[in-house]
């Protein structure tokens, strides 16, 4: 897996609308700049995303192995394809399995390298969750298994019968409560990778006083990292001792070479805080 992942969500209905051609020529581009992990849902694009992609990736040519797929389940929502009447979590045996059969199908796989369940539910069975996602690794259906957006209390009543290597969450400068509360430390102690959705968080949607603060910091820190405000924000990310993973989401080419560049960054610790501190608008005590 790629440190830096690349995200699908607004590659097609939920954003951009690519054509099956220009995907293919992204896929290409990512694996040209050695980014090989695609990171999906179920439900990207109105469960339309994968199969999108995954007709793409065949156009390439690419092998199999050289890329790393993720995809998650467990969401259900109402939409063109699927009359649910609401939005709700589904973990059962047959809806987890189903979700991973048509994931294998849409993306053109034998196998995911990497299957998260998308958002923890209320109503989850862990026996029955374990036990199928063993069905599924002993199937070779799935390589590896992980959960995101869920809480350290989420991932220990679920961990008690199946490893957790991964927790997909939100984080950013924008939220980075997970590392202020206690659920990065977590991952650590229990040997979970984290990977942070939304990495540059609000920071280009809101004028909010606290971006405004951060780009007044970026203004000397551009020049002194010969860098933009995209690397500087993955940046603070990957200083992070827990060897965050970010996803990054923009379907721009240049601005998707551009993060890998983020890579060679290494933040001095008080440029670490300084950015810190705007986002607070106080020193830390
Ligand atoms: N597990 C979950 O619950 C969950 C939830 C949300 C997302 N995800 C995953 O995380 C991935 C990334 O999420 P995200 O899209 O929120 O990530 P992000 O990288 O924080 O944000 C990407 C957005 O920022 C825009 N952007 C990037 N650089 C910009 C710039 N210089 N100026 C202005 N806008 C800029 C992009 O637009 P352009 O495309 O035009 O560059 C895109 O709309 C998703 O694709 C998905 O795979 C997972």
């Amino acid at each position: 897996m790629n440190r830096i992942i690349v995200g699908t969500m607004t590659w097609g209905k939920w954003g951009k609308n690519l054509s099956i051609k220009e995907m293919s020529d992204k896929i290409k581009f990512c694996h040209d700049h050695a980014l090989n992990t695609f990171d999906h849902a179920d439900i990207y694009g109105g469960y339309t995303t994968e199969s999108e992609f995954g007709k793409a990736f065949k156009l390439t040519g690419i092998s199999r192995k050289s890329l790393f797929f993720i995809s998650k389940c467990g969401i259900q929502y109402p939409c063109d394809s699927k009359n649910y009447i609401i939005k709700h979590y589904n973990y059962s045996r047959q809806h987890i399995i189903n979700s991973v059969n048509s994931s294998l199908s849409n993306l053109n796989t034998d196998y995911l390298d990497l299957l998260l369940l998308h958002r923890p539910s209320p109503l989850m069975d862990t026996d029955i969750i374990s036990d199928t996602v063993d069905e599924l690794i002993k199937q070779g259906k799935i390589k590896d298994f992980g959960v995101s957006n869920f809480k350290p209390s989420h991932i220990e009543l679920l961990s008690k019968n199946i490893n957790i290597s991964w927790n997909q969450i939100e984080y950013s400068i924008s939220n980075s409560s997970p590392m202020l509360d206690g659920t990065i430390d977590f991952h650590q102690i229990n040997g979970i990778g984290t990977m942070a959705w939304s990495p540059l968080g609000d920071f280009f949607k809101i004028d909010s006083p606290e971006n405004q603060r951060i780009k007044k910091i970026f203004e000397s820190l551009k020049e002194k990292y010969g860098t933009n405000s995209e690397n500087l924000l993955l940046a603070w990310i990957l200083k992070h001792p827990s060897r965050i993973h970010p996803i990054i989401g923009t379907t721009i080419d240049k601005r998707i070479e551009n993060a890998c560049d983020s890579l060679k960054i290494n933040l001095d610790i008080e440029d670490w805080f300084s950015i810190f501190e705007a986002q607070k608008g106080e020193r830390v005590p």
